[in-house]
């Protein structure tokens, strides 16, 4: 029988803790067992780390993004996947328990949310993409949030007409969500520093603004305004400061409805316009996302892997702590991941 570790976390405000835990190889029907070659790391962990909220249970295994091997499925989960497939999949790092926490060796994860890795990706690439997928897919496409139409597989041009604004491209939400926005047939404005244009651009963006200038929110406006403001779907604000997305929905004429990576401030929020946090709920938007559109897109080479990884030299969980220190210093277009070995 295998040893399985984790890297807990026993309280808030401290380091994390390197230890046994259990090797679980019940799995329920609809779920799989997961051998991890690479974990990423996500700032809600580091946050976690440092500030206890309500809902999460210390102490917690944290962690949402794996990439690894298939262990074992689940009666239903068997028909998607087998032992040996290659897979990246989301974990329940908050809300799961400790066997469906991401940053352990062994990881119990939901089929609904988990993709087959085409072999062209490395496990280290493929661990970047499950949160930003979740997050965004739920964001861009579920009804309670901006509603689009699905992501088809080989559609990138738009004949609508119709555009999306992504607040923070180059980040890894937003470099997701102009993918799959792209292959919703949707044009995309976005913002990201002028070093990372043409990062944003080779994603599919029509154009891209530098978010640190002061006239930015104007600009923005100025080029919505030139635009059939109907045509305008949304505005997803993947990083940064909400704020400015608050004022260009109030100032164009579209009113277009703004969905937040982030909390939404009531008192922020100008009159007449509709704003919302997204909180990745497992919906079935989101499951055909990574049942359907992902594994599609991923085998044809339609999708891309972005942003790239910063893989941090120790391997192993004894990695993640260091990955938490270079995430807490900042990263620009990477996502901070760790690999197993
Ligand atoms: N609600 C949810 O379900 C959910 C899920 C996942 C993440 N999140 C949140 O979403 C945010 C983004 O997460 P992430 O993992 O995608 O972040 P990330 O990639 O680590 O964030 C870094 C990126 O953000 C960009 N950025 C920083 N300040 C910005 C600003 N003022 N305007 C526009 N872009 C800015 C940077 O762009 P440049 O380098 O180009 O300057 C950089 O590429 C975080 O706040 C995270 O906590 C929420």
């Amino acid at each position: 029988m295998p040893t399985n570790r984790a890297a807990w976390q026993d309280e808030a405000g401290i380091k994390l803790s390197i230890r046994s835990t259990a090797y679980e190889t019940e799995v329920a029907a609809n779920q799989i067992l997961v051998k991890v070659q690479a974990w990423a790391i996500n700032p809600c962990d580091h946050m976690l780390q440092d500030v206890a909220l309500p809902f999460v249970k210390y102490p917690v295994i944290l962690g949402e993004d794996i990439a690894g091997t298939v262990v074992s499925t689940g009666s239903s989960a068997a028909t998607r996947f087998r032992p040996d497939d290659c897979v990246l999949a989301f974990a329940k790092g908050t809300t799961g328990g400790p066997t469906m926490g991401g940053f352990q060796e062994y990881v119990i994860v939901d089929a609904d949310t988990a993709s087959p890795i085409p072999k062209w990706i490395s496990f280290a690439e493929a661990s970047v993409f499950p949160l930003a997928i979740y997050s965004s897919a739920h964001a861009l496409f579920s009804s309670q949030m901006l509603g689009l139409p699905l992501p088809r597989v080989g559609k990138t041009e738009s004949d609508s007409g119709k555009y999306l604004l992504v607040w923070g491209g180059s980040s890894v939400l937003g470099s997701n969500a102009i993918q799959m926005a792209r292959a919703a047939e949707l044009d995309v404005l976005s913002t990201a520093s002028e070093r990372n244009f043409v990062h944003v651009k080779k994603l599919g963006a029509n154009k891209v603004f530098d978010y640190s200038s002061e006239s930015v929110v104007d600009d923005i406006v100025a080029e919505l305004d030139s635009r059939d403001p109907g045509l305008c779907v949304g505005i997803f604000h993947a990083a940064g400061n909400v704020e400015p997305c608050l004022q260009i929905a109030a100032k164009t004429k579209g009113s277009p409805f703004v969905v937040s990576s982030g909390p939404v401030p009531e008192d922020k929020v100008p009159s007449g316009v509709r704003a919302k946090m997204v909180f990745g709920d497992q919906d079935d938007i989101v499951c055909k996302i990574y049942g359907d559109f992902l594994p599609r897109a991923l085998a044809e080479r339609r999708y891309v892997v972005a942003p790239e990884p910063l893989i941090i030299q120790t391997k192993g969980l004894e990695g993640i702590q260091e990955g938490y220190e270079v995430l807490k210093k900042g990263v620009s277009a990477r996502k901070v991941v760790v690999e197993a070995e």
